[in-house]
Formats: C-alpha cells, structure tokens, sequence
C-alpha cells in the first residue's frame, strides 16, 4: 500500500498514547514490522499530564485519563529529525500525532512537522481528557478550519483522528465535512470513548475519576465506526480503525468492515511495542 510517496509495508501501526513520545519508544517501534512508526501526540508547551493513577487495566478494557504527557514543541524540533531519519532506516515513514486546543496550536505544530519534515500529519481530534474548551470531534466548524489551516501549511499526507460517535448523523455530517474538504488522506477512528467511571473498593480507580475507555469493549464500537465511515467517505479517502484489536483476526475483522490499516495502543501499553508484531504476518 503507498500513502502519498510513503510505501507502507504492513497495514499495521502504533497509535498515540503514552508510550510513542520518546527516542526509545521510536526505536522500540521501529524494530517491528509496524508499517508506520507515530509519534505522540504531541502538545505546544511540555505536559506533565494528569495526576496518578491516570491508567487502569481492566482486562477486557482500560481507562486512561493520561492528559498528553509530553516534552513539547522545543524537544520535538531536536527530536524529530532524528526520530525520522531512525524510521527511514528502518524502511518506515515516521508519523506524527499532534493535538492541542485551538485552531493555532495545530497550526504551529503543523509549522514543526513541516520544518522537520516528517512524512504524515495526524491530527489528533478526540483527546477526552485535556478538553477545557470541549472535544474538537464534536465541533464540525472548527474541525474544517483546522484540517484548512493545516493543509496551507504542509502538504504531507494528513489523518484525522476522530472520537467514537453515537450519533449516527453526527458521523454522517463529519464524515460529509471531511469528504468535502479533499484534503484528506485517511480518517482514523477512533480515539477512546469519553468519560467512563470505574471504582475498586470503593475507590475511583483513576485519580481524576473520569477517563477514556479502550481495549476489547471498544472493539465492536470501532468496527461500527469503520463500517459507517468507510460506507460516507470518498473512495480516495482511507479508513484507519482503531479499537479493542489484540490478535491478528481483530486486524482481518477491521479489513472485512472496510478499514485499510489499524492502530493500537492498549495492547503496547500493556504488552510492550513488540506485541505489534503479533498482528502481522511474515
Ligand atoms: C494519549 C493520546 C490519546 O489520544 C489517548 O487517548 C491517550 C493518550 C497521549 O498521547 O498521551
């Protein structure tokens, strides 16, 4: 498979989450068969993230209200051309995920993948649990002013990353505004579902209580999300599923539902990066 003039040799790939920010998590990832190495998500400013405990495992699913820990923009200027040129040795295009607030911070962090030239932009849109100002998934104006703001500034191949919607017509005007926009490479969906709540003796199990849900109960959630999608997008525009895939058969259900890759990121969390090779052949 190519995306733009990146040839991709596995439809398999990390998503963002806490374990993709790093020198060492690149190379970790850059040492499987993953076909893309992403890194992130990225913020403007460092990010300590939330307070502990801010990942729960609950076997058939995990809650994370991690709040984008990252070193920043400053780190990734250094960081990202090394980072790239580490998965160009690998034979990977290097991805990067970036998220923020405001129409201006992914435009800056859209100037950073430019000026360090890294092969794909993804736009992370659904972070739960850093949303002061609400989740850009569920604000169609402004999810079509960033993928515009983002295209006049790098020409790179660009994915969106989405929240799971309920709502089916909601689902069906986004995916019209991102059909429309034509500047889209691939929809990625979906980020964890918002705002789960779980207690262990009595006790929140995530310190900040409320926390994104993903692992095997989104499996059936992300499988919808790609079915809708594939059916409302253009035929130029990929579909990237996302949700709950921790064997190789989760990846072939993705594929017979309409998806062209898929992410994870429960299953390297807990399992390491190398697990990312369980979902590919050869
Ligand atoms: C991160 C990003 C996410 O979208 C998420 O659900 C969890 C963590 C992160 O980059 O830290």
């Amino acid at each position: 498979m190519r995306i733009g003039s990146n040839q991709i040799s596995a439809p398999v790939m990390n998503a963002a989450c806490s374990v993709a920010k790093t020198l060492a998590d690149v190379k970790a990832l850059c040492q499987t068969k993953a076909g893309i190495v992403l890194v992130g998500s990225i913020t403007t400013l460092p990010r300590e993230g939330n307070p502990e405990p801010r990942w729960f495992d609950g076997g058939d699913y995990a809650l994370n209200s991690m709040g984008l820990p990252n070193p920043g923009a400053e780190f990734y200027k250094q960081a990202l051309p090394k980072m790239r040129d580490m998965a160009h040795r690998a034979g990977k295009p290097l991805a990067i995920s970036i998220a923020g607030h405001s129409l201006e911070d992914y435009l800056e962090l859209a100037k950073l993948a430019a000026e360090t030239e890294v092969d794909i932009v993804e736009l992370n849109l659904g972070c739960p649990n850093v949303s002061d100002g609400g989740i850009i998934s569920f604000n169609p104006q402004l999810i079509s002013d960033i993928i515009a703001g983002v295209h006049g500034i790098t020409d790179k191949p660009l994915f969106v990353k989405l929240s799971p919607y309920s709502n089916p017509e909601e689902l069906a005007h986004i995916a019209g505004r991102i059909g429309e926009s034509e500047k889209v490479t691939a929809v990625v969906t979906s980020n964890t579902f918002p705002n789960g709540f779980m207690m262990e003796g009595g006790k929140p199990v995530i310190k900040n209580e409320l926390a994104g849900v993903s692992g095997r109960a989104m499996l059936p959630i992300g499988l919808g999300q790609v079915k809708q999608f594939r059916k409302l997008l253009p035929e130029n525009i990929k579909v990237i599923g996302v949700g709950g895939v921790e064997t190789k058969a989760d990846t072939e259900l993705y594929f017979q539902a309409g998806a062209d890759m898929v992410q994870t990121a429960t299953l390297i969390v807990r399992d390491g990066h190398a697990a990312l090779n369980r979902l590919i052949s050869t």
